[in-house]
């Protein structure tokens, strides 16, 4: 199959890293030529492991993902975190960059999605998992690209052919204690994962962005939207006790699935009966 356009460059055309061919591997160290910021914590050091996560403290072998929020205590990145094996074909290879195009690109990227920020991209990262079976069966192609500049960071996960398999598999992201994750809609349950490659929070089929410095607005619904106009029909009266809650819980599913992170809290202003 064809390289989807939504990828960035990998692999000798890009004069990638290549990791190890084994099950279960990673990796080694990576030093990062810029630091990474994420929720907070800043980051010198990555580890790219062969069952399709990033970890930052240390190589990560377990091919069972958690559930995300998993109140853990690590930080990990999922592009598509289930038993992969490189040991049977496929190649997984990363690149970061300071300079040249694929910062250009970057920069346009995150400026078309978060158009009220002022950002340009002075690093990139480049994970990119090229068809690589589950365990031994059918290949799978994603990538994880991480972006910074200024005090902005962002990950982007671009998924090409993403086969269904009956293996537990987890996309998104999860902090130390998950003071802040994110599980891609449908990511985590093997029988829907296909969709990996034609859902988006940004209108882009097959790719999803995330803003993860964890500044004061973290989140694309809060840095694009300023207000929105729901209308739904329910048999709950919302001036009643009890049942503000219930919708308002109804409302937040059906933002998540459009990217609103899962841990920000909505309430009611105000609610106010304006008809019999
Ligand atoms: C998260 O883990 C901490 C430490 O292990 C524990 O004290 C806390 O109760 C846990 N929180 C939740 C929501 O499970
Ligand atoms: C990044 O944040 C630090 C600390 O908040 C601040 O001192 C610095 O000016 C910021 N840099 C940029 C380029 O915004
Ligand atoms: C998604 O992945 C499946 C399984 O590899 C593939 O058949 C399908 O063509 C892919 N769709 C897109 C839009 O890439």
């Amino acid at each position: 199959m064809r390289t989807p356009q939504i990828f960035y460059p990998f692999g000798s055309a890009a004069a990638d890293s290549i990791n190890p061919a084994s099950d279960d591997g990673s990796s080694s160290v990576i030093t990062l030529l810029s630091p990474f910021l994420f929720f907070g914590r800043t980051y010198q050091r990555i580890y790219v492991n062969n069952n399709g996560d990033l970890t930052f403290s240390q190589a990560f072998s377990q091919y069972v993902p958690y559930s995300f929020p998993a109140n853990g205590s690590q930080d990990i990145i999922a592009g598509l975190w289930t038993d992969l094996n490189n040991g049977v074909t496929g190649v997984i290879s990363y690149h970061q960059y300071t300079t040249g195009s694929v910062l250009t690109r970057a920069t346009q990227d995150i400026n078309t999605y978060f158009p009220n920020l002022p950002f340009t991209a002075s690093w990139v990262f480049v994970a990119t998992w090229d068809k690589v079976p589950y365990l031994s069966s059918t290949e799978t192609s994603f990538q994880v690209v991480l972006i910074s500049g200024s005090n902005y960071s962002f990950i982007l996960m671009n998924y090409g052919n993403i086969a269904a398999t009956g293996r537990s598999v987890e996309a998104g992201y999860d902090t130390i204690s998950s003071t802040n994750y994110f599980v891609i809609p449908e990511s985590n349950s093997g029988s829907s994962v296909s969709h990996l490659n034609t859902s988006s929070n940004i209108n882009v089929p097959g790719r999803w962005v995330f803003r993860v410095d964890g500044g004061p607005k973290n989140s694309i619904v809060r840095v694009n939207v300023v207000g929105i106009h729901v209308r739904f029909e329910s048999v709950l009266n919302p001036t009643e006790s009890g049942n503000a809650e219930i919708i308002i819980q109804q409302i937040k599913q059906e933002l998540c699935k459009r990217g609103l992170p899962s841990d920000v809290n909505l309430t009611f202003r105000k609610v106010q009966k304006i008809n019999p």
